[in-house]
């Protein structure tokens, strides 16, 4: 018998094997997001790719997909502009049909102190990594939820439970997020959808590219594991979440940050 009440092997679940769903990642056309959409496709499921721009980028992404034997489209439209997150919802669906799990990792930054952060840099961080993720979340959980299965894992940051320098738009996005997730999570833990954050450190991707190399090896010294994370690593955690076997997780903050913040 499995967690859920079916017949099969208790060990099922180990697999994460997730044939026959289908996986929507935000952001997903490098980094992190690119990570995770091979991660999901790799156990199994169907993957809806988004990012904010099309191009070769996106393409490559969707073409790796395919060439392990998976469904993938891409869909290029700001996750922070409401009418183009209905028109992205009318073309999955139209394509698909469902989205069963939710990956919103689309996000930006916009770093300056406070004295210095402006009204714009404010917004722009605040509208992509937390109003966006209210906009598509609100386009697929309740489909989810009437068919008692879904699962939404949103990606947060370190930054978002500790707070850096430079970063308040950041923190305040990162650390909504985190609120909003277990929010959401106490409105969906009955309807079968489960709702977790992960968090992860530094990691190695064209984001952390743009920080300063003294304020990296800050950070690698601070870190107990003494080095940048890898996408692939942020993956795994959620393909963790996305699989039947966190079937009893949901409200969770999963930090991979190589013990930077514990
Ligand atoms: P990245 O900058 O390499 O990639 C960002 C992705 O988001 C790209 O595919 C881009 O097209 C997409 N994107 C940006 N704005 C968008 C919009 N308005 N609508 C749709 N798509 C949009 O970023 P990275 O490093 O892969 O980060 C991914 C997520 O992980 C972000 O939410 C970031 O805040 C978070 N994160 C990253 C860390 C790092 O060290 N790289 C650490 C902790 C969290």
């Amino acid at each position: 018998m499995t967690t859920d009440g079916t017949q099969g092997n208790e060990f099922d679940a180990l697999k994460f094997d997730l044939s026959g769903k289908v996986a929507m990642v935000t952001g997903a056309s490098r980094g992190i997001g690119k990570s995770i959409a091979l991660s999901l496709a790799a156990c199994g499921a169907d993957i809806v790719v988004n990012c904010n721009t099309g191009g070769q980028l996106a393409e490559a992404v969707r073409d790796q997909i395919r060439g392990m034997g998976r469904r993938c489209e891409y869909y290029a439209h700001n996750v922070a502009d409401e009418s183009e997150v209905e028109k992205m919802r009318d073309e999955i669906f139209r394509d698909f049909g469902q989205v069963d799990i939710l990956v919103n990792n689309a996000g930006i930054t916009r770093d300056k102190t406070f004295k210095k952060m402006t009204r714009e840099m404010w917004d722009a961080v605040i509208s992509v990594d937390l109003t966006g993720v209210f906009l598509v979340t609100k386009q697929f959980v309740d489909p989810m939820s009437e068919r008692r299965w879904g699962r939404i894992i949103n990606i947060a940051s370190v930054i978002g439970e500790i707070g850096n320098f430079g970063q308040t738009n950041y923190a305040a996005a990162k650390g909504g997020l985190i609120a909003f997730s277990k929010a959401l999570a106490r409105e969906y833990a009955r309807k079968g959808v489960t709702v977790n954050t992960v968090a992860p450190g530094f990691i190695k991707t064209e984001m952390t590219d743009a920080v300063p190399a003294e304020a990296l090896k800050a950070v690698t010294d601070a870190t107990p594991i003494g080095r940048l994370g890898l996408p692939s690593e942020v993956a795994a955690g959620v393909a963790f979440l996305a699989s039947d076997a966190a079937s009893y997780v949901t409200g969770h903050v999963l930090d991979i940050n190589g013990g930077y913040a514990m």
